[in-house]
């Protein structure tokens, strides 16, 4: 018997590694993604992949008879819901537009949970919600959470929040927040990976379209800050690493007999600096990276990294790729998309 999943946000970046991770454990993705920041090749890609079309319904979560439809149409053992906003600049310029799309998504997702008694649901959550951490720098599920820096990451502060309530109401279901750090990296197979839109916001995404001459060099955001090199520090997280704590934790909420609600850390437990992650490129692809020293960006954490510990002792998960297989991986997708640009 088929054991659909729906994967809202399913052809975006962490969302179509998610596709595939499910696949190889047996389950049958349902993407439904409107395409507003996803690109068709990485479909083409995905499809490539799977070795075949993936089922896909192109629409937005925001249209609560959409999505409704799909819920008559399909008996979901699960969802994974991805659809959202996620530049912090742009979420700093229009609100309204985060707001809007990513919570009015996340209550129509939630609410046909409800309808459809469908009980497994697992967020799309982020380290933002840790703020610029006090003291300590690993932060583990427990630490208190802070007001975010940008309308982006109070989308996921509040998100949380309206999953708490949700939960209360409802105490059959079973919920878990993935607090994300930074992903990065691609598919082995460099067919997907992160398509940015426009100028990328996002450290690697920038390294790698400076290495190939999209750019005349990265500008490193500040070397005074008091960290070990100046440069401010990340925990980088493989996408595929990241793509499989969805499925364990997937696997983990159907097995609970009873309604839950978890947060759970999905980091490697350790930080890199800006200027290490410069180093590491170089070193890995053993091209010479342009880079120059600017200011501090406004609203940067200085330094964060994940306690990985609760993955592991809940979901059996735990991080097994390196930052060198990051780099590596990004670099190959950038590459590939360099390459089926000139076709
Ligand atoms: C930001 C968000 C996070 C979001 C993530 C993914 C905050 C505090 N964090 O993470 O919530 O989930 O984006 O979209 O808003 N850097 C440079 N030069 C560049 C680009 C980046 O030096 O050209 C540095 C940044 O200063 C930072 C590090 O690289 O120290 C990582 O930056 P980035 O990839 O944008 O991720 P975060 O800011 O950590």
């Amino acid at each position: 018997m088929n054991k659909f999943v729906l994967v809202t946000g399913g052809a975006g970046y962490i969302g179509s590694h998610t596709v595939v991770a499910l696949q190889q454990k047996g389950y049958t993705p349902i993407i439904a993604d409107d395409f507003r920041n996803a690109n068709e090749v990485v479909l083409k890609g995905l499809t490539q992949i799977l070795g075949a079309t993936p089922i896909l319904h192109r629409i937005d979560v925001c249209d609560a008879a959409a999505l409704n439809q799909l819920f008559e149409q399909y008996n979901f053992e699960g969802v994974i819901h991805f659809a959202a906003y996620k530049a912090v600049g742009e979420s700093v310029e229009k609100p309204l537009a985060y707001y809007q799309n990513n919570l009015v998504g996340l209550i129509n997702v939630l609410s046909m949970l409800e309808k459809h008694d469908v009980r497994n649901f697992v967020f799309s959550s982020s380290c933002t919600v840790y703020g610029e951490p006090k003291g300590e720098k690993e932060v583990s599920e427990s630490t208190p959470k802070q007001a975010p820096e940008s309308p982006y990451g109070f989308t996921k502060w509040m998100g949380e929040q309206i999953i708490t309530d949700f939960h209360k109401s409802s105490a059959k279901s079973k919920l878990m927040n993935l607090r994300y750090f930074n992903p990065v990296g691609a598919h082995a197979s460099a067919l997907i990976g992160e398509y940015p839109i426009g100028k990328p916001n996002n450290l690697l995404p920038f390294v790698t379209q400076t290495a190939i001459g999209k750019h005349a060099h990265l500008t490193v955001f500040g070397d005074d800050y008091p960290t070990r090199d100046g440069s401010c520090i990340r925990d980088y997280i493989h996408v595929t690493d990241l793509a499989e704590a969805h499925v364990a934790a997937l696997e983990f909420l159907a097995k609970a007999e009873n309604g839950l609600l978890e947060a759970v850390n999905i980091g490697t437990g350790t930080g890199s600096s800006v200027l290490e992650i410069v180093a590491a490129f170089e070193k890995v692809t053993g091209k010479a990276l342009p880079h120059q020293i600017g200011p501090r960006r406004a609203g940067d954490v200085v330094e964060i990294y994940a306690n990985a510990s609760k993955g592991q002792e809940l979901l059996g998960w735990k991080a097994r790729l390196t930052i060198e297989d990051a780099i590596r991986d990004a670099w190959a997708w950038e590459n590939y998309l360099a390459a089926s640009a000139q076709q």
